[in-house]
């Protein structure tokens, strides 16, 4: 009787923990919002990079930019970065 009593406490508790965590879930971050935050702000402050709000081409010409004054980036963190702030700021 008492190990039946104990499975029956075990599934209530994890069918709690399962519906908790799924009511939580966040929708997963853009992966370009940390790349923003980290390599964004070590020459001007984020800041610069918050009040400016463009359009995917003038993001693209812009971060561009950026690795011409020694941003270092790969390519395929550039094509986030950009993607990223063009989502951004189309919302
Ligand atoms: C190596 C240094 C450096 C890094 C790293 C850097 N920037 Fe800049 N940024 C600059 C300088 C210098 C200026 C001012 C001159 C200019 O506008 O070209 C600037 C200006 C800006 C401006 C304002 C000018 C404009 O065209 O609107 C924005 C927006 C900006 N940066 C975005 C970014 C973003 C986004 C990143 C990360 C992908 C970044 N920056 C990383 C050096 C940097």
């Amino acid at each position: 009787m008492e190990i039946k009593y104990a499975i029956v406490v075990v599934l209530v508790i994890a069918t709690m923990v399962l519906v908790g965590c799924g009511s939580e879930a966040e929708p997963t971050p853009h992966p370009g919002q940390a790349l923003v935050e980290t390599k964004c702000s070590t020459c001007h402050s984020i800041v610069q990079v918050n009040n400016a709000k463009y359009s995917r081409e003038i993001w693209d010409t812009t971060v561009n930019r950026m690795v011409m004054a020694g941003l270092q980036i790969t390519d395929e963190q550039k094509a986030q970065v950009i993607d990223y702030l063009a989502i951004r700021d189309s919302q």
